[in-house]
């Protein structure tokens, strides 16, 4: 093997303001999978993360709870901890930014920005609450959009019709904290002068220190030149107070990263480990950030001209991963889809989804989907319909015929050395991030071991005279590939792996596969993973739909409702063309009738101008029948026709809805039956 490697490895630091979900849980198991393998082969990885704990959302959302915001990040690391240890990542410290390490690097690095001459100071006008005294970000204003009169629009954007404007110009603003009409108000900011930063950026992002995708998205905003970075806020603020400025702190994004650096330096503190040695300008180790695409930015442009002002050395890689979708689409709470990490475990085997989602990482930025279907069959037709199998097909006959010792001899070493010869190949995707590959690799080999032992069938020569040294042999060659293949995922599947290592009696490491083992005991065998049932998956989604629905049930105040996705997320953006494509028609309800043997479900004969449609809907728990006749709603009435239980549905009629109630939207009286709406 090649010398011994030092590396570091982060994830993104979570926010202390909300449990972990399904999205982070793929972050963390890409780079434990990844520290794992390391690890495995030899080398020196630590592993190292924190909560990301200060910012105006947590000093909100702590005064919401009515406890201190110390309070409330101890209760949320402690949240976090926990998910992260029962989904087996590994780390070796986690940490706090909000700690006294990261008061001292995040001084030191300003302290040296600032004599280096990289801070600007000028004035800026905000907007302010008068009433909360608080400067309000974009996101804490809300009015109606100057263009289309939309209400209730956030910041700088208008969801209903795109446009963007500045917070100022809405009309009618209000600050989404108090309610209270802002004021403009002068304060003295903070700037990081990023774009001296910019030729040295130009080269670093092409240094191979990010993907090429990435790398030429950022050359894009290189080239479209960059600005200087507001690094100040203004007290209130739960974070640190700037070195000789009173009531300015630094920004949540300014001392987030050096959270890496603070619980790595806590590590050592508590190990006795040299920091400099990993983080001087020259040093030879190796420093990997493992994060999603939406926080390039932070990490591939600040991050980087911070460290090399500050004279530290900068990450050697920046791994982007994209977002999770479930089934197809963005994670959505009415769907059940938006699943939190312990609602998962509560339910699941945290390493069917460690397996599923290594069978699906490239290395790319491309989003990966959880298709739940797809999920269950994949893990219970590899894991254990494949691997498991292996070893559940001669286990018996090794404890049975030469109680549980392994032959001497190897009986096929042509496939002996294919499977144990995939180690060098397998190795090099995981390295290069690229699982989904390396999973595939694996999964040829298992097929191939199991093809070997089902062209033998040593139940079948079991029963034979003189055939049981073969049968031994036979069985015995199946149980080393299977500890081959075991040690191949062990990255992966460290439980599964752990329970496999008592089974056949040895430590599987990567180099140590290359002997197999013979003459050796081996103990008796349990079934190391079950199958996924359905039931489990879709009680979960139901757990889901009712934890959305609970904290819907008490909303929240202001712009945290938003954060905390309260609110369904906003559907995929779609073109005019596309919208144009669904074809909206008033229509008269002419008759309601209760459907027989249907929970939720009212049949709607609908008159769409001379034309009637039979609609079945799932409103009844919100609608009596006889209320509905007479009434004018909207309806979808290009949708291709559905055939369900109780007959052919010919189109969908609209409502809002959520576990709250069922509102069937209804166009001002006048409106004429067939009209089209748009
Ligand atoms: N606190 C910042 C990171 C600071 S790092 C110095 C943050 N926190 S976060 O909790 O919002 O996100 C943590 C990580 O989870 C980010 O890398 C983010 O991209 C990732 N993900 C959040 N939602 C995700 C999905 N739906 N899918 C995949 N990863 C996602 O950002
Ligand atoms: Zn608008």
């Amino acid at each position: 093997m090649s010398s011994k490697r030092q590396i570091l490895v982060t994830n993104a630091l979570p926010y202390a303001n909300a449990a972990l979900h399904l999205g982070h849980v793929l972050e963390y198991t890409q780079t434990d999978v990844w520290v794992r393998f390391q690890r495995m082969r030899g080398h020196e990885c630590y592993y190292l993360s924190a909560d990301d704990a200060h910012g105006t959302a947590i000093m909100l959302k702590a005064d919401e709870k009515g406890i201190s915001a110390e309070q409330h990040i101890a209760d949320m690391r402690a949240i976090h901890e926990a998910d992260f240890k029962d989904f087996l990542i590994s780390v070796d410290n986690y940490h706090t930014t909000h700690s006294e390490e990261n008061r001292e690097f995040s001084e030191l690095i300003y302290n040296r920005l600032n004599a280096n001459g990289h801070i600007a100071k000028r004035d800026i006008t905000q907007a302010f609450d008068p009433e909360k005294n608080l400067f309000l970000a974009d996101r804490y204003i809300k009015g109606t959009c100057p263009k289309c009169k939309t209400e209730d629009q956030y910041g700088d954007n208008c969801e209903a019709c795109g446009a963007t404007y500045s917070p100022t110009d809405l009309i009618n603003p209000v600050s989404a904290i108090s309610g209270a009409t802002p004021i403009e108000k002068e304060s003295t900011h903070y700037f990081f002068k990023l774009p001296e930063f910019t030729q040295f950026l130009k080269d670093w992002t092409r240094s191979g220190a990010v993907q090429p995708e990435v790398a030429n998205k950022l050359g894009e905003w290189l080239d479209s030149g960059l600005q200087e970075w507001d690094i100040s806020r203004d007290a209130p603020y739960f974070g640190f107070e700037i070195p000789d400025a009173p009531g300015k702190y630094f920004y949540v994004w300014l001392d987030a990263p050096i959270g890496y650096m603070a619980s790595f330096k806590n590590l050592c503190d508590r190990e006795g480990m040299d920091f400099d040695h990993y983080w001087n300008k020259d040093s030879k180790t190796e420093l990997y950030h493992f994060i999603g695409k939406d926080i390039v930015n932070f990490h591939a442009l600040f991050w980087p001209a911070m460290l090399s002002s500050a004279e530290y050395r900068t990450p050697t890689k920046i791994c982007v991963h994209g977002f999770v979708t479930v089934n197809g689409k963005k994670m959505s709470k009415s769907r059940g889809t938006f699943i939190n990490a312990r609602c998962y475990l509560d339910h699941l085997n945290p390493e069917y989804l460690r397996y599923y989602y290594a069978s699906k990482l490239s290395g790319s930025v491309e989003d990966i989907d959880l298709n739940l279907e797809d999920f269950q069959q994949k893990v219970n037709s590899d894991l254990v319909g494949k691997v498991v199998n292996i070893a559940s097909r001669c286990a018996k006959f090794i404890a049975n015929g030469n109680d549980g010792v392994l032959s001497a001899n190897i009986e096929n070493p042509e496939l002996w050395a294919q499977v144990s010869g995939a180690a060098d190949s397998i190795a090099e995707h995981y390295e290069n991030r690229d699982f989904s590959k390396a999973i595939r690799e694996i999964m040829a080999q298992a097929d191939a071991a199991n093809e070997y032992i089902a062209g033998k069938e040593p139940w079948k020569l079991n029963k034979q005279d003189g055939k049981q040294q073969e049968v031994q042999d036979i069985c015995s060659l199946g149980i080393n590939l299977f500890r081959v293949i075991l040690t191949y995922l062990k990255p992966v599947l460290p439980a599964m792996t752990a329970a496999g290592e008592e089974f056949l009696n040895d430590s599987l490491n990567w180099d140590s596969v290359q002997q197999p083992l013979t003459d050796h005991k081996i103990e008796k065998f349990k079934p190391l993973m079950q199958r996924i049932e359905k039931d489990k998956v879709d009680a979960m989604v139901e757990a889901s739909k009712e934890e959305a629905a609970q904290a819907a049930a008490k909303p929240l105040e202001g712009p945290l409702a938003d954060e905390t996705l309260n609110r369904e997320p906003i559907a995929e953006e779609i073109t005019f063309d596309d919208f144009i494509k669904v074809d909206l028609r008033v229509a008269l309800i002419v008759k309601a009738n209760h459907v027989e043997g249907a929970e939720k479900l009212l049949q709607l004969i609908l008159d769409i101008g001379g034309e009637t449609r039979n609609v079945f809907s799932g409103i009844k728990s919100s609608y009596k029948p006889e209320d509905l006749e007479g009434r004018l709603t909207v309806m979808v009435a290009n949708l291709a026709p559905r055939k369900m239980r109780f007959g052919i549905s010919e189109g969908m009629v609209l409502a809002a809805g959520d576990k709250k109630g069922i509102y069937l939207l209804e166009p001002h009286s006048g409106a004429q039956p067939g009209q089209r709406v748009t």
